[in-house]
């Protein structure tokens, strides 16, 4: 809920400033955010790192980085002077106490000539193993004590497993209350994916099926067609598991599959939320092969273009065996969704970049039709369309024109950019206004985090202790590994062919 009035000055201390989140996503969403007046007039960047760097450097660093990633494109010269305005740094040993009492004195001054004290959000982007340090100097430092006025925020990954996430959370919660920490899952402030809600929740018809006597299956798909690009040092220790399915895709599956709120608020939605994780069935050790697969992509051909296998990327062991494709079927034991599969499923490299949530209904109880009639029948389908496509599509049969009676599949459509002509802002503009406003609704909670963690610990240590024998074992540009299909074929289904995306082109000589 906004415990924030918009006019409260801001001081928005961003760790690990000089990385390659707060170029590409951080100051392009404080900058448009800026542009539509969202940032309170006494507002204050205060970028922190342990490397001295200029303040023309940082700023040209940081104009560089709207100028690539904003969506608003080049910013205009006496706007980012005016923007630049804001920005400030400072250097200091993240391991030692003294920085921090300087760090405390310096955000006095910055707020010395305001006329109210100022909401300090702490943004830790920086590696994750720095988050207990940061932390740690923080609270010591008396940083974190008023419970009303500061905030942290950490990124995803939070832990490596069920014990690193708890160590991370422990030593946060030791000086920050829970109110206090943000943790960013950034899908969480796609358009697309708020709608969900607001789809489910707004309209009365789609209540009365959204529950096992209507629904087949649920298949949730996170394809890109990206490698690791240059994050191979991260991704080597992560892989698809850690890195999409823990967070992104569990964050997917609660949405579409919780209760209805009583209110639009962080509590209980998030309560609504754990409640699904509380009834997702736990996936035994010995049997992780039944509900779990893994890939990995060697080269192939994208977009045209030859492109190379995972153990060829910058950073990445020739042998590795880190996945980056995984498939789960997960179960909700609850009344709505006792024995309805939801199949998850994301990857890198695959043939289209691609995100959907596809709610497959049951087919007819009874074929009224002549068989000639409904050569091509297909089970009604609802997708949600996350990206690059944003929208909701039902595909439904309809009656062909023409004397035969012939049914054919047709396309139902709603389009964000067709349906509301106006931009929408990039899910980090949503969530750090979010955080300024003091609305966790979009902000992961301990208990869902854990609980992510818990449900997927089988899968890790039984991956973990045994490596994968046919990586690599899909090629880039097609839609993963064979078992993945298998997988789904073994309850007599099939993974559709999302509803955009180009069929791999068909070489095999890389
Ligand atoms: C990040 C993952 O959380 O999400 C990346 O670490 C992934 O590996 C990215 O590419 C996908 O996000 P988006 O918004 O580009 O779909």
């Amino acid at each position: 809920m906004d415990n924030n009035n918009p006019d409260t000055p801001v001081i928005f201390v961003l760790f690990g400033g000089t990385g390659d989140l707060s170029r590409r996503l951080i100051l392009p969403a404080l900058f448009n955010l800026f542009l539509d007046k969202q940032l309170p007039a006494a507002f204050a960047l205060l970028v922190v790192d342990h490397n001295e760097i200029s303040m023309a450097d940082l700023t040209e660093h940081y104009r560089q980085g709207v100028c690539d990633h904003s969506r608003s494109g080049n910013p205009a010269e006496a706007q980012w002077r005016n923007f630049a305005q804001f920005i400030h740094s400072t250097q200091l040993e993240l391991d030692q106490k003294e920085g921090y009492a300087s760090l405390a004195q310096q955000l006095h001054s910055l707020a010395e000539s305001w006329p109210q004290a100022p909401q300090i959000i702490f943004y830790m982007a920086t590696p994750p193993a720095l988050f207990s340090v940061i932390g740690q100097g923080l609270g010591e430092a008396g940083l974190s004590s008023d419970h009303l006025r500061t905030r942290i925020v950490v990124e995803k990954p939070l832990g490596h497993d069920l014990e690193s996430f708890r160590n991370i959370n422990t030593i946060l919660g030791r000086y920050f209350e829970e109110m206090q920490i943000f943790r960013i899952d950034h899908f969480l402030g796609k358009e697309t994916v708020q709608n969900i809600l607001a789809m489910r929740f707004a309209n009365p018809i789609f209540e009365p099926v959204w529950n096992r006597r209507y629904i087949d299956h649920i298949a949730i798909t996170v394809a890109e067609t990206l490698g690791v690009e240059q994050r191979g040092g991260y991704y080597e220790g992560a892989g698809a598991l850690r890195d999409m399915v823990q967070n992104h895709l569990m964050q997917l599956l609660c949405l579409v599959a919780m209760e209805p709120p009583v209110a639009y608020d962080a509590n209980d939605i998030r309560n609504k939320k754990m409640d699904v994780m509380h009834a997702l069935r736990p996936i035994p050790y010995d049997q992780v092969p039944q509900f779990a697969v893994r890939g990995q992509y060697t080269c192939g051909w994208l977009n045209g273009a030859q492109v190379p296998g995972y153990r060829e990327e910058v950073h990445v062991a020739p042998h590795s065996g880190t996945e980056t494709y995984a498939a789960l079927k997960l179960f909700v034991d609850n009344w709505r969704w006792q024995d309805v599969p939801f199949y998850l499923r994301t990857g890198k490299r695959l043939a289209a970049e691609v995100s959907e949530i596809s709610i497959r209904f049951r087919d007819v109880p009874h074929h009224a039709f002549p068989a000639t009639a409904g050569l091509n029948a297909q089970p009604v389908r609802l997708v949600i369309q996350i990206q690059p496509e944003q929208g909701i599509v039902l595909k439904f049969m309809a009656k062909e024109p023409g004397a035969t009676l012939r049914l054919r599949p047709v396309n139902m459509s709603f389009n964000y950019q067709e349906a509301f002509d106006m931009p929408s802002p990039a899910a980090y503009e949503t969530l750090l206004n979010d955080v300024m406003q003091g609305d966790a609704t979009l902000f992961m909670r301990a208990d869902q985090v854990e609980s992510a963690w818990q449900l997927l610990l089988p899968v890790i240590q039984a991956w973990g202790d045994n490596p994968a024998a046919d990586f690599p074992n899909y090629a880039a540009g097609s839609w993963g590994p064979e078992s993945a299909h298998d997988l789904i074929a073994r309850d007599g289904r099939s993974w559709l062919t999302p509803t955009v995306g180009t069929p791999p082109p068909c070489h095999n000589d890389c």
